[in-house]
């Protein structure tokens, strides 16, 4: 069982069931491949129905029957809804909006991430459970909490406030270094003591930058200190069995470097919207996060929509094909399995119409035949669970940089965002065949060939100093728009952008020149045109050759695509948002010796160093001859002699390599 097979079920909610639908439950996944469920996510209140007195005969024996069946079990600690009695004892879990709203119980996840009373409660939760199921040989996983931030992100209540003192106090010690790191000579802010700042609820006008930052990182590490909380119970008790909670894919308010560091195995949440055409793309590239957050092992895709969701303001049906095509994506990206939520259509509740595995119109329908399909499939290519992915290319992913660019409110341009500027990047490196992974800015380096910074407008100097290494050891960096503009603490680098890149990549700006909604820039890259959005730069190429110039409009002539070379290394400079980064990044891929492959088909190898699995996935309409090594795809048996035929999102998984090879001939000792 996994992590040492691919995991195929879902979340499952018999709690919400009477006892005689348990059995079909259990045939029946069992007759779809399900081999593991999460169970307990929202029970808190029926495990625990008052403080302190526990019922866990239920979960006894849903664990039990489901291990009689062959089912593993992604345990939740329950502890993702606080319980009504809780709230009523205890209000002040609630959690308070910007605006000083508390927000009323009746839904989920209500509760103040700073809450000494809701975390001690959780935290004697765990241990119950640890205590009773941490050695049940159903038990796979614990899944701690559920999706960390959905719904609240942060709390601005008084006991938030008093938190996020204690944590200023901690990062600062003094009062007056924290005046320094936030500039609070600046409108008249210098205080007299940490007691007097406050948490930063609506304000007459923009907040300090410097509070914002520091306001987002204590927000996220306020929960994660209840993760912390939770895995301490969990690792003190049950040492052996692993550790994860869901995440929400490349998500805003937590920086999930930090919290991958505390899980056994990463785990993920995707719901690529069905009616965005290019959902796919987002997807790899989360996916690719999401790999590269559990430090390159397999992670696992713990929910997904069999079909539609309930909460977009529309919610588009997956087509025929595309669950089972984005089930073989994340697989192909690094995760040993394909769970959804959930198993069986609820009668009740807030999530009555989305898409379940087992629909309410029962076993002959379109979504359980194709879950079917799946689950035999996947039960059939276990050999590739454990087998690691190798990137060419690194892309830098800092949250710090992201809330310095995302949560100021006096920015050039509020078009100017983290994802505006990665998407352009990642996309062409998709396009490209290029497979990519998430580094953070202190990363190694050296085992890339090509670096990306789409945009790193807080930059450290240590940071920088790291990149200029890179470079100097033969290293391609392409560094984008508006960075190197402030450092740690948002101040702005003496000299002006890009800071202590400047020397690197030889170029100084002299002015930010955002452009206005909907307008563009044309660039010429030698002879061929680019056009820019949202951002363009007053640039010069102090000691740096330009490969690019603005034509037209004021910046007519000016530098806009710049390469300094450093031995066999090179740093590039784009100062532009480019609506389509392929030409910058065909460029840079030539520089450095990557070789594109854009037939359109996305391709990503797996591999345990020996045997090499080439998944190739078709999300197109009509079918494709795709080249493929030699070898045999192991979901068709077919043998692939240098192509393979791969219909409208269609896919394959072509085994190949010395092993493979010998295994065909037969003498695979
Ligand atoms: C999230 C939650 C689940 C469920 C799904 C619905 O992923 O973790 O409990 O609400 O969304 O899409």
């Amino acid at each position: 069982m996994w992590p040492d097979s691919l995991a195929f079920g879902g979340d499952y909610n018999p709690d919400q069931w009477p006892e005689d639908v348990w059995n079909e439950d259990i045939s029946l996944m069992r007759a779809a491949g399900v081999n593991l469920v999460t169970i307990g996510v929202f029970a808190w209140s029926i495990i625990e129905p008052e403080a302190g007195r526990y019922d866990f005969s239920w979960l006894d024996r849903v664990i039990d029957t489901l291990h009689a069946g062959g089912i593993g079990v992604d345990l939740a600690t329950a502890t993702a809804t606080p319980p009504p009695w809780l709230i009523a004892g205890h209000p002040e879990i609630k959690p308070v909006t910007a605006d000083g709203v508390r927000l009323e119980f009746g839904s989920r996840q209500g509760y103040c991430p700073s809450s000494p009373i809701f975390r001690d409660h959780a935290v004697a939760l765990v241990r119950e459970l640890a205590d009773r199921y941490g050695t049940h040989p159903a038990v796979r996983l614990w899944h701690i909490s559920n999706e960390y931030g959905d719904h609240i992100t942060e709390c601005f209540c008084d006991v938030s406030q008093e938190h996020f003192r204690r944590w200023l106090a901690e990062r600062y010690g003094t009062v007056g270094a924290l005046n320094d790191a936030w500039g609070t000579r600046h409108w008249g802010q210098v205080y007299g003591s940490i007691d007097q700042i406050p948490a930063p609820r609506r304000m007459p006008g923009p907040a300090n930058p410097s509070h914002l930052l520091d306001w987002r990182r204590f927000s996220s590490d306020a929960l994660l200190e209840l993760l912390r909380a939770e895995t301490s119970v969990l690792r003190d008790v049950t040492p052996n069995v692993p550790v994860t909670t869901n995440f929400m894919s490349m998500f805003y308010s937590l920086d999930y470097w930090r919290f991958a560091a505390e899980l056994d195995v990463v785990t993920d949440d995707a719901y690529p919207d069905p009616a965005d055409p290019h959902a796919h793309l987002d997807a790899a590239r989360n996916y690719d996060l999401m790999r590269s957050l559990g430090r390159r092992k397999p992670w696992l895709l713990l929910e997904q929509a069999p079909s539609a969701v309930s909460w977009r303001p529309i919610n588009v049906p997956k087509r025929p094909g595309i669950m089972r095509l984005g089930s073989y994506q994340a697989i192909a990206r690094g995760s040993d399995g394909a769970l959804f939520f959930q198993w069986r259509a609820p009668r009740f509740g807030s999530e009555l119409h989305h898409s379940t595995m087992l629909p309410a119109a029962g076993t002959e329908t379109r979504i359980f035949r194709e879950i079917t399909v799946l689950g035999t499939e996947l039960a059939a290519i276990d050999e590739v669970a454990g087998t690691r992915i190798t990137a060419d290319a690194a892309i830098i992913l800092d949250w710090d940089n992201w809330w310095a660019l995302d949560a100021d409110e006096s920015m050039p341009s509020v078009l100017m965002r983290w994802r505006a500027a990665l998407q352009p990047f990642y996309r062409a490196l998709y396009h490209a065949g290029v497979t990519i992974d998430f580094v953070r800015p202190d990363d190694d380096l050296a085992e890339y060939r090509l670096v990306v910074a789409p945009n790193s407008y807080l930059l450290r100097e240590a940071d920088a100093n790291r990149w200029n290494a890179y470079v100097a050891a033969g290293g391609t960096l392409l560094v984008g728009p508006f960075s190197g503009v402030v450092n740690g603490d948002a101040h702005a680098h003496c000299g002006g952008a890009p800071g202590p890149l400047a020397d690197l990549l030889g170029v100084r700006v002299d002015e930010a020149w955002p452009l206005a909604e909907n307008a563009s820039a044309a660039i010429d890259i030698a002879g061929s045109v680019d056009t820019a959005t949202i951002w363009t730069e007053w640039l010069r190429a102090a000691d740096a050759d330009v490969v690019g110039a603005y034509t037209g409009g004021v910046l007519d002539g000016l530098p806009a695509l710049t390469r300094k070379k450093h031995g066999a290394g090179s740093a590039w400079y784009v100062s532009y948002l480019p609506v389509d980064a392929g030409p910058v990044c065909d460029l840079v891929l030539a520089a450095c010796g990557i070789v594109p492959a854009p037939d359109g088909i996305e391709r990503v190898e797996r591999s345990d160093g020996t045997t090499s699995y080439l998944f190739l996935l078709n999300h197109g309409d009509t079918a494709v001859d795709a080249a493929a090594p030699v070898g045999e795809d192991l979901i068709t048996g077919a043998v692939s002699a240098g192509q393979l035929r791969l219909p409208p999102r269609g896919v394959a998984i072509v085994r190949h390599g010395a092993a493979a090879a010998a295994a065909t001939r037969g003498d695979n000792r």
